[in-house]
């Protein structure tokens, strides 16, 4: 199959599969991730079709979505990516993306070895952050029956994946926890530049929302 063939497939499974996610990642948030890394590959380098296929199915298994399952995601992806007859090398550095691209605690390491995997995560955090960061997070939080804030409970810095996917807090801690921390994670120059502004906005959409609470 030729790549282009191979990625077309995939997105419209993908699209298919994400249409009726309602928690912040429905097949949006999967298309402006597959658009991001491709234009950060322009900029960057890097093979284009271990990218693409990586943006497309890195939330295929979520533990936000899956119930649970940590780790998950590598597998699935192997399952579809091996049904469409894809080489086997190529399945192996899209399946090796795939487990580490997500945000897994504060405290908790994640190294991406490959400039492939460095673009899809960049991607990945970039669409966490700013106006669209804002509208998921409150998404996210509302899917889970979370309030927006409560003053009484502060940020927890999370020591692992296991304490940082079982926490259950209020949505405005989740800037403290993860958002605000993804500025100074990003890889690329290029991720980094898009990423002050949306840094920025977010702080100040914190700033005031504070302001608003305490008048
Ligand atoms: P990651 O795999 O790095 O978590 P995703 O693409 O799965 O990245 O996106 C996670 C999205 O879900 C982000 O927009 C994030 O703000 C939102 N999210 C995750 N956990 C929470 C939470 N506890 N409260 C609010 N939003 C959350
Ligand atoms: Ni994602």
């Amino acid at each position: 199959m030729k790549p282009t063939d191979l990625i077309q497939n995939i997105q419209q499974l993908v699209f298919e599969r994400f249409q009726h996610e309602h928690s912040g990642h429905d097949h949006h948030h999967i298309d402006r991730v597959f658009r991001m890394a491709s234009h950060l590959q322009k900029k960057e380098g890097g093979n284009l079709e271990i990218i693409q296929l990586a943006a497309l199915l890195h939330d295929i298994s979520d533990h936000k979505l899956n119930g649970g399952k940590l780790n998950d995601g590598s597998r699935v992806a192997k399952e579809i990516l091996q049904s469409y007859n894809a080489d086997s090398v190529l399945t192996e550095q899209v399946c090796a993306i795939i487990d580490r691209v997500s945000f897994k605690g504060a405290m908790v390491r994640d190294d991406m070895p490959t400039l492939e995997g460095k673009i899809v995560q960049d991607a990945d955090r970039l669409d966490a952050m700013g106006a669209i960061g804002i509208a998921r997070a409150f998404t996210y939080g509302g899917s889970k029956g979370r309030p927006p804030f409560d003053p009484g409970i502060n940020p927890v810095m999370h020591q692992s994946f296991k304490t940082y996917a079982a926490g259950e807090s209020h949505t405005i801690n989740h800037f403290y926890e993860k958002l605000l921390l993804l500025k100074n994670r990003l890889h690329t120059k290029t991720a980094k530049l898009i990423g002050e502004e949306r840094h920025e906005i977010m702080v100040r959409f914190l700033d005031q929302f504070m302001k608003e609470w305490n008048t």
